[in-house]
């Protein structure tokens, strides 16, 4: 069956020929990432899709990237998500409306400058926002630089939806005792006080993939392979990342692998996709994922089933466009000054 599959999105590929380019994130299937012309993590896509010459862009990744790809690339291209239920649940954790009362809350507390800045997992509404209040758009590739630029142009960040990057960017900076959290759904909880006197507010977000990675995970697999090395992924709590050897974005974590010597072990704290095909890629490294059984696959990634490749591409052979992200043209414009701040920095 799976062979069948791979033919029939060979023939289509090969029907539309530079009319189409596939894009894939770090954490898609093996039998999506197969067929991509490039393989990436969120900032690398953004990239790509800004530089893509192709009429249509298929997104084997999550809503908000795909998003994200039709605000960068040009108006006469297509952005084609294979699955409308690949929605991220850590974007949705921050709406823009919800967003726009915290923001009226946290202003009226304080005279000073604050500069929104949104992870790229986001909607476009969200990244409009940040972009009309002077902030932009990070990824877990660039938080670090997002927070300097916000920092030279004001006084506080408020950083959303990722509570752990953001609370990890803050220590990388040296700044981790200047950070408050800041509870949309707790009312008990926001003290207005404390924005006054911390420069960092973080929103209650968080990745339920990587939140379920834990300190004795780490105890466990060095334990168990005593020389193991620690990567681990930013949206990972501080306790995980403070015990972790090497921190970063799903690139990072490739080209951690990748560069490690033959024999070695690498234990993995990331979606458990990206741990197989990193095991796959890299037979000469011991790759195990770093709590074992436990770990998890994304819900969302994993929505992308290469039936629906399949589907998208043959249809396009036929004239018939399916699962076109397109955002809205009143927020678009708005995104893209976010997007672009990021990609400057
Ligand atoms: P990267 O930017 O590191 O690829 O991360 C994207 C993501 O959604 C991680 O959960
Ligand atoms: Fe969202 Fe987490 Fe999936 Fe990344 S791994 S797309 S943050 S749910």
């Amino acid at each position: 069956e799976e062979e069948e599959r791979s033919e029939r999105i060979e023939a289509a590929l090969e029907e539309l020929g530079d009319d189409v380019v596939i894009l894939g994130h770090n954490y898609q299937r093996r039998e999506i990432v197969e067929h991509a012309d490039f393989v990436g993590d969120s900032y690398q896509l953004s990239k790509e899709a800004a530089n893509a010459d192709a009429e249509y862009v298929i997104f084997g990744g999550v809503t908000f990237m795909a998003e994200s790809a039709d605000i960068i690339t040009d108006d006469d291209q297509t952005v084609i998500l294979p699955s409308m239920e690949a929605s991220c649940p850590m974007a949705g954790m921050a709406e823009a409306l919800q967003v726009d009362d915290a923001w009226a809350e946290i202003t009226a507390e304080t005279d000073e400058n604050i500069i929104p800045i949104t992870y790229m997992n986001s909607y476009a509404d969200l990244k409009a926002f940040c972009a009309e209040q002077g902030g932009l758009v990070c990824t877990s590739s660039n938080a670090h630089k997002a927070f300097e630029y916000a920092f030279e142009k004001g006084d506080k960040v408020l950083f959303l939806p990722d509570k752990h990057l953001g609370e990890n960017t803050a220590h990388r900076l040296g700044m981790a005792e200047e950070t408050v959290e800041w509870d949309p759904w707790d009312p008990e909880s926001k003290d207005t006080s404390k924005v006054v006197d911390n420069d960092i507010i973080l929103w209650e977000g968080y990745c339920q993939v990587h939140e379920r990675f834990r300190p004795d995970h780490i105890e466990q697999v060095r334990e168990d392979y005593p020389d193991a090395n620690v990567v681990v992924h930013p949206e990972c709590r501080r306790e995980v990342v403070e015990a972790a050897d090497v921190v970063g974005s799903t690139s990072t974590i490739c080209q951690t692998v990748e560069e490690a010597d033959p024999g070695e072990t690498w234990a993995i704290g990331t979606e458990i996709h990206l741990t197989n095909h990193l095991d796959r890629w890299h037979p000469e490294v011991n790759v195990v994922p770093l709590c074992g059984e436990a770990c998890m696959d994304c819900n969302a990634m994993r929505q992308i089933d290469p039936n629906y490749l399949v589907w998208v591409l043959e249809e396009l052979t036929e004239g018939r466009e399916r699962n076109v992200i397109e955002v809205a043209p009143e927020e678009k414009e708005l995104a893209q000054v976010a997007l672009d701040r990021m990609l400057e920095i």
